[in-house]
C-alpha cells in the first residue's frame, strides 16, 4: 500500500466519479472544516454541476453511493449545497498510520533528482551580518531543506557581494592609513577594524572627489587583477567570511558553494558581446542597457543597466553573469533567490534580461523575496539606540532568554547547549512562522515561550513523546500493531497524514510557514491524544502497543518538521 492517505482517497474519489460517467479533476478530498461530522470532505461535485446544468446534491450523492461501501469509509453523506463528507474507518486509518511508519520519508513524494541552486544570505565584505541578514539565512536554509527532502538535488550558494567600488573605498584606505605597507603586504586586522573602516571610507569618498579617484583607481586595479590590490582584497574577504560564518554556523545553515560576485567577473565581457550580438544590450548614452519592458506590464520596469558608460559592470550585471555561470557548473532546473522584497524589481529586471538574453533556456528562475524584521513600532527593527542589530547580538539574546527559561541554578556546559539549541529554534520558528512576504515584528520574549505557536512548544511536543518512548522502553513495553479507534488517536492519525501534501506545497510556494503552521497542529493534536489517551497506563497491552506505535509516528512526523525548518531536537529539556 501507498503510504499517502491523502492520495489514496483522492484515488478511489476519482474512480467513483469516473464510475458515475463524470471527470474527475475535482475529484479531490480537503480536511473537513466540521471535523465532528467527518474526517475530509469533497466539494467536487458542485463545479461540475454547474457545467453539466444537473442538480449537486443529486451528482453527490451518485458518487457517495459508488463510496459508501467500500472499507476505506465508515460513513460517507452528503451535506448542504453538494458536499460529499468522508468519514474515514479505523482500520484504514490505522492501515495508513502503520505504512506511513514504515516509510523511510514518511510518505513524502520523491520528486525526479532535478538541481534546485538556491542563493541566500548574500553578505557584503567587511560588513558583520545584522537583522536584514537573519531571514534569507533562516528561510533559506528550510528552503533548502524542504527541496532536498522531496529528493532534489539542491546547490546552496552564498553569494558574497565581494566586489564593486566597495572593495576600492576599502583598499584604497586601507593604503591611506598603512602608508608603510610593502608590495602584497597587509595590515593585521579583525572584522570590528573593518566595520570601522568601511564607513568611514565610505563617508570619506563621498566627501572629497579626490578620494573618490582613489578609491576608484584601486576598485580598477582590483579589477585589472593587479597583485597587490589582489593580495589586500583577498585578506578583507578571509576576515569576513571567517566572522560571517561564527553566526552562519550557530545557525546551523549550510552552503555548499562560497561563491561571490568575483567569481563570475571573467565571464562579463564575452556575456556583454553575446547580448550585443543577439541585439538585446543596445547603447544609450554611451552605456549599454537591456531592454526590460513587455507589453501589458502592470508595473514599470524601466531598462536595466548593464554596463556604464565608463565601462563599470553593475550589480544587476553580476548577478546576469552568476547565472550563466551556475547554468553552466550546474545545469540547475530551477534558480530560488531568497533576497529581501525590496530587490523585486532588480530580480524582475535580471530574469527578463536574461530570458531575452536567452542565458538560461529552461531554467526557472523565482525571487523568494521576504520582509523585514520589525519592532514593536512595526518599523524595520532597531537596537535601543537606534542603530542596525547585529545578528549576533540576536542571536545571543535568543540564547540568553532561552536560558533563563530552562534554568534557575548555574549552567552547566550542556545547559548551555541546550540554551543554544532552543534559542536558535525560537530565533528560526518566529521568523519561519509567518509568510516570507509579509513582515513580522521581533519579539524576543515571545518567541522562546513554551507556550503558544513557538519553536520551543514544537521542539517540546517532540521530546516529550521521545521520553515516553524511553519510559516504555525502560519498562520493556513494546510497540505494536496500531488500531486507532479514539477520536483523538484518529485525529492525530489524520494530522501525521498530511506531511506529504504540506511539504509538497511547501516547496511549490518557496513558504516554509507552511510548515510551521503544520508542525504547530501535530505538536497540538499530540497534546490532545496525550491528555484523552493513557499511553503507558492503557487498558490492554494491544491498546498500549498500538499507542506507543502513534507515539513514534508521531515523533517521526514533527522531528522531520523541524528538520525542515532547519531545527534541531535536543535529546531532553
Ligand atoms: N549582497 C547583496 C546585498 O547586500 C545581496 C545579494 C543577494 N543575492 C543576489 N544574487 N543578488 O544587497
Amino acid at each position: 500500500m501507498s503510504a499517502s492517505l491523502n492520495r489514496l482517497v483522492d484515488e478511489m474519489l476519482a474512480n467513483a466519479f469516473s464510475a458515475c460517467g463524470l471527470p474527475t479533476e475535482t475529484a479531490r478530498a480537503t480536511r473537513s472544516t466540521l471535523p465532528e461530522l467527518a474526517d475530509l470532505q469533497c466539494n467536487g461535485a458542485m463545479p461540475l454541476a454547474k457545467s453539466l446544468k444537473r442538480n449537486p446534491r443529486e451528482l453527490a450523492a451518485e458518487v457517495a453511493e459508488k463510496l459508501k461501501d467500500q472499507p476505506a469509509f465508515k460513513e460517507v453523506s452528503v451535506a448542504g449545497p453538494g458536499f460529499l463528507n468522508l468519514r474515514l474507518s479505523d482500520e484504514f486509518l490505522s492501515e495508513c498510520a502503520a505504512a506511513q511508519a514504515a516509510s523511510p520519508d514518511l510518505g513524502i513524494v520523491q520528486l525526479p533528482a532535478d538541481t534546485v541552486v538556491l542563493d541566500y544570505g548574500g553578505p557584503n565584505v567587511a560588513k558583520p551580518l545584522h537583522v536584514g541578514h537573519l531571514r534569507a539565512l533562516v528561510i533559506g536554509e528550510s528552503l533548502r531543506r524542504i527541496n532536498a527532502a522531496q529528493g532534489l538535488n539542491t546547490v546552496s550558494d552564498i553569494h558574497l557581494g565581494d566586489w564593486g567600488l566597495q572593495m576600492g573605498q576599502l583598499i584604497s584606505e586601507i593604503r591611506l592609513r598603512w602608508p608603510e605597507l610593502g608590495p602584497g603586504e597587509t595590515p593585521d586586522l579583525t572584522m570590528d577594524d573593518l566595520q570601522r573602516l568601511y564607513p568611514e571610507a565610505a563617508a570619506a569618498c563621498k566627501a572629497d572627489p579626490a578620494r573618490m579617484e582613489l578609491a576608484r583607481a584601486a576598485t580598477a586595479a582590483l579589477q585589472a587583477g593587479d597583485p597587490d590590490a589582489t593580495a589586500i582584497w583577498q585578506k578583507l574577504r578571509d576576515i569576513s567570511l571567517t566572522a560571517q560564518r561564527l553566526d552562519i554556523d550557530l545557525l546551523d545553515t549550510h552552503f555548499d558553494l562560497f561563491l561571490g560576485e568575483s567569481d563570475v567577473q571573467p565571464l562579463i565581457p564575452g556575456m556583454i558581446a553575446d547580448m550585443r550580438a543577439k541585439g538585446v544590450a543596445v547603447e544609450s548614452d554611451g552605456a549599454l542597457i537591456v531592454d526590460v519592458a513587455t507589453p501589458g506590464d502592470n508595473k514599470p520596469m524601466p531598462p536595466l543597466l548593464l554596463q556604464k558608460k565608463d565601462g563599470a559592470a553593475l550589480y544587476a550585471t553580476t548577478d546576469l553573469a552568476t547565472i550563466v555561470a551556475r547554468v553552466r557548473d550546474q545545469d540547475p532546473k530551477r534558480i530560488v533567490y531568497v533576497v529581501d522584497q525590496r530587490q523585486e524589481l532588480h530580480f524582475r529586471q535580471v530574469f527578463k534580461a536574461a530570458e531575452r538574453g536567452d542565458l538560461a533556456p529552461g531554467v526557472e528562475l523565482i525571487h523568494a523575496g521576504f520582509g523585514t524584521v520589525n519592532g514593536a513600532d512595526g518599523k524595520p527593527y532597531k537596537t535601543r539606540d537606534g542603530g542596525v542589530a547585529l545578528l549576533k547580538d540576536l542571536i545571543g539574546e535568543a540564547i540568553e532568554k532561552a536560558g533563563e527559561r530552562l534554568v534557575n541554578d548555574d549552567l552547566t556546559l550542556d545547559r548551555i547547549e541546550l540554551a543554544k539549541l532552543v534559542g536558535v529554534a525560537a530565533l528560526k520558528f518566529a521568523d519561519l512562522s509567518s509568510y516570507r512576504i509579509s513582515g513580522y515584528i521581533y519579539d524576543a520574549d515571545r518567541m522562546v515561550s513554551f507556550e503558544g505557536k513557538t519553536g520551543p512548544y514544537v521542539q517540546y511536543a517532540c521530546v516529550r513523546i521521545g521520553s515516553i518512548l524511553a519510559n516504555a522502553e525502560a519498562k520493556g513495553y513494546q510497540a505494536g500493531a496500531l488500531q486507532v479507534t479514539a477520536p483523538a488517536e484518529r485525529a492525530l492519525v489524520l494530522e501525521c497524514a498530511r506531511l506529504p501534501e504540506v511539504v509538497a506545497s511547501a516547496g511549490r510556494n518557496n513558504a516554509p510557514n507552511e510548515v510551521a503552521d503544520y508542525v504547530f497542529s501535530v505538536a497540538q493534536a499530540f497534546s490532545r491524544f496525550y491528555t484523552d489517551c493513557p499511553v503507558l497506563a492503557a487498558d490492554t497491552e494491544a491498546e498500549r502497543a498500538s499507542r506507543l506505535a502513534l507515539c513514534g509516528l508521531a515523533r517521526a512526523v514533527l522531528a522531520k518538521g523541524l528538520w525542515l525548518l532547519g531545527i534541531a531536537v535536543p535529546e531532553r529539556m
